[in-house]
């Protein structure tokens, strides 16, 4: 192994992941990490809908989620479009927006706006729908330890479905919608014991976790009979699966779908009634590196149709309607963040080689998901362009913790210095929803780019947002 003559990584073999190639272009853009209008123009500054980020960095200041408008409607629309196409010869089917992975007032509109549905697990959420002007009956709600004033809020906005997770809720819903005078609708979250992680699932016959109903255990049936015996406060409609995030195939539904469809062909045979839903739940896989290769919506619509009408026709059982809650497979590839570098130090490794820590004007306040679940990101410096050769960087925060790293490894040109703006992409979902204030660090805004504008959805807290709930 050689130092590279920049002094730094230039080969495999030094600790960067296997699938980390050093690129041939190291300003190159790889199709599938970016947003559909991401591209480098002809002075090397990257550009969104048209817009340059030297740009939005002047406006808007750094860092800065930077969301593609057109690419985020798209894809909720290539699912909703898809799935209902897919289903529509079977019971048809719904996409469920999952606002979790990012939801702000005009995402919602967005969604109502897109005929899609939203779903919801909190209170919070349910009032950004409710702001949004998204009708109830086209809203969600999930919670393991959902209050009374959630469900209420929930119960009173007329919401078309509460996936109940434990006894103690359906007994409480029931009073609320007794209370309340308004039947609720409900589904219930089945734990079937399947856990999705990228590239493989894992089929167990415990349900060890805080989610839902264990299939095995028999409480799914139970609060089938719980749930029944509420009517007609109660009107159970059918029954709900999640099996984990990042999933690239279909082999964990196949799984799921015919345990949680053997549940509902006992409910059919004990109750003397079909449930006329079904939701699969999330999780759909997108590309955050180049380890990463998503089946596109239409694959796997048809691989759940299949699926699912296969287990149907084996119990004699029509095929219910069906819904999924897609959230970082709409929002994650549609942003990318824009940050500055502030500083660049090399760093002696084992072997003579070196590693650029270079360190930006964010990190895990804005970007949890490298700390708290090992994940990969890619990145490129935005910019401008030069001949300076691939270098092997981290890129780093601004955090008073060691372990706050955004990218962990990547090849950045060996001249990046201070000044340079880096975009990360892929951090359309679960980076602002889970951002902090931490180090009492100010959270960037949402800039919206679309048709070569750019507008705020989300403008930046300011020191006096931080200072806000202070009392003096
Ligand atoms: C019940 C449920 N549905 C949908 C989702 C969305 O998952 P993803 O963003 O991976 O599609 C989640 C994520 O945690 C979830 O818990």
């Amino acid at each position: 192994m050689r130092a590279h003559e920049a002094g730094a990584l230039h080969a495999s073999g030094y600790g960067q992941p296997s699938w980390l190639r050093v690129p041939d272009d190291v300003f190159g853009l790889v199709p599938s990490l970016w947003s559909s209008s991401v591209a480098r123009g002809g002075d090397g500054v990257v550009t969104v809908a048209g817009v340059r980020v030297d740009d939005l960095a002047r406006e808007f200041g750094t860092p800065a989620y930077v969301l593609d408008e057109a690419d985020f409607r798209d894809r909720a629309a290539d699912f909703r479009y898809t799935y209902s196409s897919v289903f529509s010869g079977l019971g048809g089917a719904d996409v469920y927006y999952a606002g979790k992975a990012f939801l702000c007032t005009e995402v919602a509109r967005w969604m109502r706006d897109d005929g899609l549905s939203l779903d919801v697990c909190s209170g919070g959420e349910l009032e950004v729908a409710r702001r949004a002007g998204m009708p109830g009956e086209r809203i969600g709600v999930h919670g393991n330890n959902k209050s009374v004033a959630e469900l209420e809020a929930a119960v009173g906005y007329g919401v078309g479905k509460i996936v109940v997770d434990s006894f103690e809720e359906i007994d409480r819903l029931a009073a609320v919608a007794q209370r309340l005078g308004r039947p609720a609708r409900v589904m219930i979250r089945v734990t079937v014991g399947v856990e999705a992680h990228p590239h493989e699932f894992i089929a167990t016959a415990h349900e060890d976790q805080k989610f839902g109903f264990s299939l095995s255990g028999g409480a799914a049936a139970e609060a089938a009979r719980r749930i029944f015996s509420h009517a007609p406060h109660l009107e159970l409609v059918g029954l709900h699966s999640h099996i984990g995030s990042q999933i690239f195939d279909t082999s964990g539904f196949e799984v799921s779908a015919r345990r949680v469809l053997g549940l509902h062909a006992d409910i059919a045979q004990e109750h003397g009634v079909e449930l006329p839903e079904l939701d699969l739940g999330g999780g759909f896989g997108i590309a955050y590196t180049t380890e990463h290769d998503p089946l596109p919506p239409k694959h796997l619509a048809a691989g759940m149709a299949e699926i699912v009408e296969r287990e149907c026709r084996a119990s004699g059982l029509a095929v219910p309607r069906i819904s999924i809650e897609p959230g970082r497979a709409i929002a994650g590839p549609s942003t990318f963040t824009l940050y500055e570098v502030g500083t660049v130090k090399t760093v002696d490794l084992d072997g003579g080689a070196t590693r650029a820590y270079v360190s930006v004007d964010g990190g895990m306040s804005d970007n949890i998901r490298t700390a708290l679940y090992d994940a990969n990101y890619s990145c490129t410096v935005a910019s401008r362009v030069s001949e300076a050769p691939p270098m092997l960087s981290r890129v780093v925060g601004k955090h008073c913790e060691s372990g706050d790293i955004v990218v962990m490894d990547e090849f950045l040109p060996a001249d990046v210095r201070a000044g340079d703006l880096i975009a990360v992409p892929g951090t359309g979902a679960y980076c602002r929803a889970l951002s902090s204030q931490y180090n009492h660090t100010p959270r960037p805004p949402v800039v919206a780019v679309r048709d070569g504008a750019a507008r705020l959805i989300v403008r930046r807290e300011t020191v006096d947002d931080l200072l806000a709930l202070d009392v003096p």
